[in-house]
């Protein structure tokens, strides 16, 4: 028998509970960075060490590239941190891993062909509000010992809480203050929800239940001048069938001022740097600001950049636009009243929903251009203090 000193949190707790007490499923239901999936995995390295033999335990979520990046990165994290890895145990290619004669398996239900038929012991299902009803069906009826399941409460209907009213379901709940090992930035970074956006508060800093909100922004009010205090930015979407979008922000951490200064669609390069320089005759803009322009029309950023504007190109990357929508929802926003068509943009900015309804985490790519450049001023800002969070996650 193997007893490992690895510090743990309520979550580990919440496990010990649920299996000792024979429950066949178990939840555990809370708010981003709660310590849910890391010390579900703990749990399962320790039991594995410990007192289990000759045990299935698979790990999945919905897409297994969100699995690896995740979920089983973690995994690998805690063995190498305890210095329990070994590469002998480990088949990279079938993601299989060894402990004792214990096999974890990693798989996304994407991969149909590792769903179907198999059988084990123990089950997580991680971030499972991915899963639609009969993915989980079919993952539990194959499941001879106990299902874990793990997410944030984002949407207001669910399977995963329609199935809490059985007597087979144990709930628990947890929140980012059960996990003394959150650094002090990311403590804070939820919590500043709290003043901007009341439902991203309740999901994803107090881990109950959200309402159906598909509004993304709520956080913005009316100013009735761009003026104030913080670092002035401009952020430039091009478009020609679609309007050509110029915004300039002062951004604050305390709050963020944007004013609209463009937006006109047939715009060409050269008919782009006609307007720039109506706006610098009106003062608006000088050579020496800098914009952040869309990288996707490297061709027009040089035309740009050769009648002497300081621009440069987005960087983008992955989830960029997730990163981008939580760290402006992390901030007051104050858009100046002439922004006419910023304002119906921040109205009509939606996330988009799946056929059943359930709101997911990409917003609908529609009347967005001033936004995204309001995204693109702030991309440095926000690829400074954002982390990743979940599945959105947001996590
Ligand atoms: N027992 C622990 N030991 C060390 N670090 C932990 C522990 N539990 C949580 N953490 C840290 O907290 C972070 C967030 O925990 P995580 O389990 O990913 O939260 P959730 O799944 O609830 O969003 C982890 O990435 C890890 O850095
Ligand atoms: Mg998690």
């Amino acid at each position: 028998m193997v007893t490992l000193k690895i510090q743990t949190t309520k979550v580990y707790d919440d496990c010990e509970t649920a299996y000792n007490q024979n429950y066949p499923v178990m939840i555990e239901e809370g708010g981003s960075r709660s310590s849910k999936t890391y010390n579900i995995l703990i749990w399962l390295i320790q039991k594995s060490l410990s007192d289990w033999d000759n045990k299935i335990i698979d790990i999945c979520r919905k897409a297994f590239p969100s699995v690896r990046d995740t979920v089983m990165f973690d995994f690998f994290e805690i063995l190498r941190r305890y210095n329990l890895y070994s590469e002998n145990n480990h088949n990279k290619t079938e993601n299989i891993y060894k402990i004792g004669n214990n096999i974890f398996r990693f798989f996304g239900l994407d991969q149909e062909q590792k769903v179907r038929g198999r059988k084990r012991n123990i089950i997580f299902i991680n971030e499972a509000n991915e899963l639609n009803p009969d993915d989980y069906k079919q993952l539990n009826q194959r499941t001879e010992e106990l299902t874990i399941i793990d997410y944030n409460p984002s949407t207001e209907f669910g399977w995963y809480y329609d199935i809490q009213t059985q007597d087979e379901v144990i709930v628990f709940h947890s929140t980012y203050k059960d996990n003394p090992f959150l650094p002090e930035r990311i403590r804070k970074s939820i919590e500043a929800y709290k003043e901007t956006d009341e439902n991203y508060w309740r999901v994803f800093g107090l881990g109950i239940r959200g309402v159906s909100k598909t509004t993304i922004f709520s956080n913005w009010s009316l100013v009735d001048e761009f003026k104030g205090e913080g670092e002035l930015l401009y952020g430039m979407d091009f478009g020609f069938n679609n309007e050509t979008a110029l915004v300039r922000v002062l951004y604050h951490p305390k709050g963020i001022i944007v004013d609209e200064l463009l937006y006109k669609s047939e715009l060409t390069s050269d008919l782009m740097i006609e307007e720039l320089n109506k706006l610098r005759d009106s003062g608006l803009i000088t050579y020496a600001d800098t914009i952040t322009g869309d990288s996707a029309r490297p061709e027009v950023i040089q035309d740009i950049f050769k009648a002497d504007y300081n621009i440069k190109g987005t960087r983008k990357g992955k989830d960029s636009v997730l990163r981008n929508i939580n760290f402006l929802k992390k901030h007051k926003l104050y858009v100046t009243k002439r922004s006419i068509n910023l304002i119906k943009e921040l109205k009509s900015y939606k996330w988009k929903s799946d056929k059943d309804n359930r709101i997911l985490d990409q917003p609908v790519k529609l009347n967005d251009h001033l936004i995204d450049a309001l995204f693109y001023a702030l991309e440095d800002k926000a690829n400074e203090t954002e982390f990743a969070v979940g599945s959105v996650s947001w996590t």
